[in-house]
Formats: structure tokens, sequence, C-alpha cells
């Protein structure tokens, strides 16, 4: 079987600026693909890159075994894309938007007209039809922008940050009828900055940094791949300094340490049997320990081991 997506050492350049640094990865046919970065890590780069609107400054993009820049003809037909950015002319009711767009993806008389009824039903915007598209909410408009997508169930469905602004019922069906288009056969890629959604709608994320790939596996493999089962966050109430720090990770054998400001993680095994000598240990250097916490790894830490910042807002 044809893999779906080929990204081959892709590299684009804006100017001077490196958006995608030598990114390499496959897409396998059905599957829920994510992209999963902070803000400007690339994501809409390399996206709009296989989706033909921009071309590679260096390296390749397969699509079904079609070179995006060799066969964009053949890549537009099977790739379909839900963009950051609601793309919509302003003066035209929301009814008109997804019906022209239904029908400039082949669809016509009853089908066309049941479709776009039944992902608007879905989508809360039927109440909306007949409103313009600058009337409507931020979130409102994302949907129009998602639902095209659902209307066309393309071979290949691309959703820039499709749940964006979105809130959480409306997050809840669109991630349903993402996992539908799925089911009917198509393949999806996600690009998102919400480790959440990576989480519970992907079968395999890519973790991307600075246009580079940091790490790509499915959600469980991601986590495996902090050494230490479990992660203890200790919040003190003073800056942490690296000679203590070196001092506790030797002290409770943990695989790896994080500290920023008055934050220290420790990824360890047996976590709660380490947390007492941790507190004790600490206050030998006159370290009072305000907070203690113990989870399990989320994707946010799998980010944060691998490139020592936070996607999480507030979280460093
Ligand atoms: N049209 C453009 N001209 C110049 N630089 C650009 C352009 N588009 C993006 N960039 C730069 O390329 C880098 C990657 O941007 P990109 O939009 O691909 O990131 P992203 O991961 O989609 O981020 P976000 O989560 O904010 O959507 C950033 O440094 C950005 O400033
Ligand atoms: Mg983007």
């Amino acid at each position: 079987m044809v893999n779906a997506i080929e990204i081959e050492e892709l590299t684009k350049y804006y100017g001077k600026v490196k958006a995608v640094d030598s990114l390499s990865l496959t897409i396998r046919d059905r599957e829920i693909f994510g992209l999963l970065g902070p803000n400007g890590a690339g994501k809409t780069t390399t996206i709009l890159t296989i989706a033909t609107v921009l071309k590679p400054t260096s390296g390749t993009v397969f699509v079904y075994g079609y070179d995006v820049t060799k066969q964009p003809d053949k890549v537009r037909k099977i790739i379909g894309v839900s963009f950051q950015e609601p793309k919509a002319l302003h003066v035209d009711k929301v009814i008109e938007i997804l019906t022209w767009h239904g029908r400039a993806c082949g669809l016509s008389g009853q089908e066309l007209k049941g479709r776009v009824k039944e992902v608007m039903d879905r989508l809360g915007l039927w109440e909306h039809k007949d409103k313009l598209f600058m009337e409507l909410s931020g979130g409102f408009k994302k949907r129009v922008e998602v639902a095209k997508l659902l209307i066309q169930k393309p071979k290949i469905a691309i959703f820039d940050e499709p749940t964006a602004q979105i809130d959480v019922i409306g997050r809840h069906e669109i991630w349903r009828a993402i996992r539908e288009l799925r089911e009917g056969g198509s393949t999806l890629m996600i690009a998102t900055n919400n480790m959440n959604e990576a989480e519970v709608l992907c079968d395999r994320v890519a973790i991307i940094h600075k246009g580079k790939l940091v790490t790509v596996g499915s959600p469980n493999e991601l986590k495996d791949k902090i050494p230490g089962g479990d992660v203890v966050e200790i919040i003190v109430d003073k800056p942490l300094v690296k000679d203590v720090v070196d001092e506790l990770t030797l002290t409770v054998k943990a695989s790896s340490a994080r500290y920023m400001n008055n934050k220290l993680i420790l990824y360890l095994d047996k976590g709660e049997a380490a947390i007492p000598r941790i507190i004790e240990k600490l206050g030998e250097h006159n370290y009072y320990t305000r907070q203690v916490r113990m989870k399990e790894p989320t994707l946010d830490d799998v980010f944060f081991y691998f490139t020592g910042v936070r996607l999480l807002e507030g979280g460093s």
C-alpha cells in the first residue's frame, strides 16, 4: 500500500526565515496524523506545502505517490484543506458559502442539499444559515471553515487547528466528525497546538519545534520515550540552582530533571517513594517546598522533555 503522504527533507524559507527545517515524515493511508507544536513551529507552512499552496524551498512531498511540485493538479484532486484562518467572502450567506463549496467539489441535486444540511445541523450552523459571514462570531466562522471539508470528504483531509476558538461541545462534535471521515476512507492530518486534541484524536503525532521534527509516534509511544514512569513537579520558595538539582537527581536516581525558576520537574520511577526524600534534601539546602504534584506524563511533558519549553500556557 502506498503511503498517503511522504515528506522528504522538506525545507521552507520565507526570505531569511527558516520555517521548516529538513522535515521528513510518513503519513499512512487512513491514519489520523497530528502535527503538534507551539506557535511558529511550522505546522501551517508544512500543511500548505502538502496542499500545493506553497512551494518547497528544497525537499519533496509525495501525496499518494504524486509529487506536489511536479503534479500539483493530481494532488489538488484528492486533497482538501480547512484553513487556520477561515476563508470566505464577508458578504455571502453561510448557506451560500457551503453550497458553493459542495458544488465546486462535484456534488449536486439532493446529495448536495442533504449533505450541506446534515453538516450544518451537526456544527450548529443551520440556525445561522442566512447570516452573512461577517456577522458570525469567531468560533462560528471557524465552524464554517471546518464544515467545508466535512461536506467535501476528500481522500486526504487536512485540518489546520480545527477546534481553535470552538467551545467544548463543538470541539467534541468536530472530533467525532473527523473520526467518521476516517471510517469513510479518508486520511486525516491535523495541525494543533493543543496537546489534548493531539492525544485524544490522533493515531500518531509528530511533535515539531522551530521547523524541526522533535519526535514522532503514537501518544503512548511518545510518553514511553520519557525515561522513568512518573513525573514529579515541585515548586519551592526561591529559584533553583544547578548544583542542588544535580544532587537531587542523583539522590533519587531520577532519569532526568528540568528546572526553571522555582519549579523543578523530575522524571523517575516510584515517584511516591521519592517525594519525602526530595523534600528533605531540598530542606537541607534551605529550600521550602510549597507544592508537590505527581502525575503520568502528558504530551506536554514529552514536549518539555525534548525541548525544555512548555506547550501549555502558563506552564513555564
Ligand atoms: N507568509 C509568511 N511570510 C514570512 N514569514 C512567515 C510567513 N508565514 C509564516 N512565517 C514564519 O514561518 C514560521 C512558521 O510559521 P507557521 O505559520 O508555519 O507556524 P505554525 O506552527 O502554523 O504556528 P501557529 O500555531 O501560530 O499557527 C514562523 O516563524 C512565521 O513567522
Ligand atoms: Mg499555523
